[in-house]
Formats: C-alpha cells, structure tokens, sequence
C-alpha cells in the first residue's frame, strides 16, 4: 500500500510555504479538511451540551463522534476516551485520582526514557503519597529501555507503571507489552504515553496492554486536544475531583468545563485524514486508519533510512540512539556547534527542526547531552518527503564538513 505523498502535502495548506517541516514530533501541520471541520462546527449554530435545542445536540454529536474517532485510532473503546487539553493535564489528572488510594510504601516504576509529562507528575504525586520511586534505565550506548530489567522493578507493591510507547528524541520504541505483562501479573495498572508513537505505528491499545493510553492530536495533523483511554470499567473504580453539579457518568467524570467542541470536530476530521491517506482500504474506521498507519511507518522507516545513513556519513555529526525499533525521528548534534546553532542555519535553509531537551529531561541528562544545549530533532511525518530530507542533509553539510 503506498502513500501518495504528493497528493497528501497539496491537502495542507501551510506546507506551501516554502519550509520543510521536520518539526512534527512537537506538532504537525494539519490538513484543509480539518481546518474546514473546525470551522463548518463553528459556523453552524453550536451551543454547549446536554440542551433541549437543534445547536446543543450538535455539541453532543460533535463530542460523541470524537471519542468514537479516537477509539477507531486507538482501538478503545468510545466510552473509555477521556479527553483533555493536552496530555499533560490529563496525565496529572490520572496522577491525583489513581495516588489517592497510594499508601506509604506502595510503589511506582516510571522511566528515563520518558517525556517528562510521563514521568514528573507521578513522581510528584508518589512523594504526597509517601511511596517510593523506581527507575527503569536507558542504555545510553544503544537507546534501548530494556524489558528485562522490570522484573526486578516491579513488586506485589507495585501500584503503577508508567512507560512510553516511543520517546519523542531518540525514537526508541520499548517492547511494551512485555512491560505491561509483568504489572499486571503483579496487580500494577499501566500508564503508556502514545504522545510521540500514535502519529507513526498502528495503534492497538488492548495488544499494548496499557489501562491507560495518552495521545494527542496535534502530534497527528489534529487540533490541541488530548485524550488518555482506558477501559470504562476501570474509569468507573477512580472519582477524580469534580464540581458537585457535572456529570458523574463515565468517561464525563474526568473532563473538567465545557469541551472545546470545535477542536472535537476537528480531531475527528483528523482520524477521517489519516484513514484515507493511503486511498484505499475497505471497512470502518479502524481497519481504514489500521491500513494507513501500516502504510505510513513503511514510508517513514524508508525515508528514515535515507537520513540516518546521511547523518552517519557525516565525521563531524553525532546521533543518539539506535533502537532496533524506533520511530523516524533523529537526534543528533554537529560538534563544535551548539543545537540552537544548528537549528538557526538549518531555519535560515528554510528547514524547522526543534533543539534542546523537547522536555524529554531524564534521557537527556542520562545521554549527558543536557547541560550543553542537549541535540537537535529532525523528525518526520506522512507528509514529509524525499527532498526535505535531502534539504536536511545538504544543511547540516555545511556545518558539518
Ligand atoms: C512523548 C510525549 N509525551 C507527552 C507530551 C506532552 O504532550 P502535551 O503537549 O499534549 O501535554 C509530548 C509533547 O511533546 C510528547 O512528545
């Protein structure tokens, strides 16, 4: 099944402008027809939920169709899809309900890996609770964050383990169900961050194991909407803090104000894009989305392919990691200059790429990259093409020859 990449950047109209947008990994572009989906919701009379008139029950819709559509990208569940402003908020939200039953001496197991927002909030969230830490660590040679180690991590004291399905610098992509596996033989729940994997793999939340999934739309050509999904059997067992007069249904519960309902209509036009990016592919939602994403971590890992071996032509580059399953997502730095040095030449050539420790705070510190500015991010989307990266590689030949 092939992307036609061609057709996929004319359906964006902020791709014209001349830039390669190797930034994805800190958020994508979006396409036309989600532009037009916010902007139809918002044109049409769109009042706030649970009304008795025409504009309220548009909100309704608009908010049921957005947990179906991230249910179909996910593989959850519509009932389980807890959405949020980013995943940030919503992870420290999950943080306070599930630590209210913590006790002193349970146990969490968080990693280096991690982005910070899956790691901080817990961490901060165990020491209230007075329970204790434990850390899986990254092995800085290779970027892996080995499985094996978790046995010896994970305890019948054990209460949570939170992991991400890929690191947002160096790609690395751990074998979570193995992690999963092993918390739940031991009666732990799993908190697994899809931020930076959901825009690059299909994603099946019930094969990862995880109890919960957090992902964010704007990381897949969505709008700034976040959504953590869980079982709703297990949403049922938590009571968050909430206002006496909103809803105590299940996944309303944990959604604090009113939705930004536009941006719902948005995400859902989002998931639509990315299910028809290959143009093919029968049935529902899910298998159509399940197709394309097939599609779209083949295209990536080809052109990934491309830009790995130009960076590791380069004397002068430095890459970190080399997982052996990781996303298209290159961290490097060019010595003798620092990232936010490499980042300005590479934006006067007109190609966007992010530097410094995009918050992912314990790999960088482990890495020992932190304290000098940390590395550079390339990273790429379906959109992204052959001649960016050769854009990208041109660049960084200046600096680096
Ligand atoms: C892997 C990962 N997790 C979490 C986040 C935080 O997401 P949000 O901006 O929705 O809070 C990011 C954002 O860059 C990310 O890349």
């Amino acid at each position: 099944m092939q992307l036609d990449v061609a057709a996929i950047r004319a359906g964006y109209p902020a791709l014209a402008d001349g830039y390669a947008y190797l930034d994805g990994a800190a958020g994508t572009q979006v396409p036309a027809a989600v532009i037009d989906a916010i902007s139809s919701a918002q044109s049409t009379g769109l009042g706030n939920a649970g009304g008795a008139f025409p504009a309220s029950h548009r909100a309704d819709e608009i908010t049921a169709g957005c947990r179906s559509a991230i249910a179909a990208l996910t593989g959850g569940e519509p009932e389980g899809v807890v959405l949020g402003p980013s995943m940030t908020a919503l992870t420290y939200r999950f943080a306070a309900a599930l630590a209210a039953a913590w006790r002193r001496g349970d146990e969490i197991v968080v990693s280096r890996l991690d982005h910070d927002a899956n790691v901080r909030p817990w961490v901060q969230a165990a020491e209230r609770a007075g329970a204790v830490v434990r850390w899986a660590e990254v092995d800085t040679d290779t970027g892996e964050l080995p499985a094996s180690q978790y046995a010896g991590l994970i305890s019948d004291r054990t209460r949570l383990v939170a992991v991400t399905a890929a690191s947002n610098v160096i790609g690395t992509r751990p074998d979570v169900p193995a992690v999963t596996a092993l918390a739940h033989a031991a009666g732990a729940l799993s908190y697994v961050d899809g931020v930076h994997a959901t825009p690059h793999v299909p994603t099946d939340v019930r094969a990862l194991g995880s109890d919960f999934y957090a992902t964010s739309a704007y990381k897949w050509s969505g709008p700034h909407v976040a959504a953590v999904v869980a079982q709703p059997s297990l949403l049922r067992q938590l009571r968050p803090d909430k206002l006496v007069p909103s809803s105590d249904d299940v996944p309303d519960r944990f959604e604090l104000g009113t939705l930004p309902f536009a941006s719902l209509a948005g995400v859902t036009a989002a998931v639509e894009h990315l299910a028809g990016l290959t143009g093919e592919g029968s049935g529902g939602l899910r298998e159509r989305v399940l197709t394309s994403m097939t599609a779209v971590q083949q295209y990536e890992q080809q052109l990934f392919a491309v830009l790995v071996a130009g960076l590791e032509s380069m004397p002068k580059v430095r890459l970190y990691g080399r997982a052996s399953s990781r996303t298209a997502t290159a961290y490097f730095t060019v010595d003798g200059l620092t990232p936010r040095a490499v980042a300005e030449h590479l934006a006067s050539r007109k190609v966007n790429v992010w530097h410094g420790d995009n918050y992912a705070w314990e790999v960088t510190g482990a890495l020992g990259i932190r304290d000098s500015g940390s590395a550079v991010r390339a990273g790429l989307v379906h959109y992204n093409d052959a001649s960016e990266v050769a854009r990208l590689l041109a660049a960084v030949a200046e600096l680096a020859s």
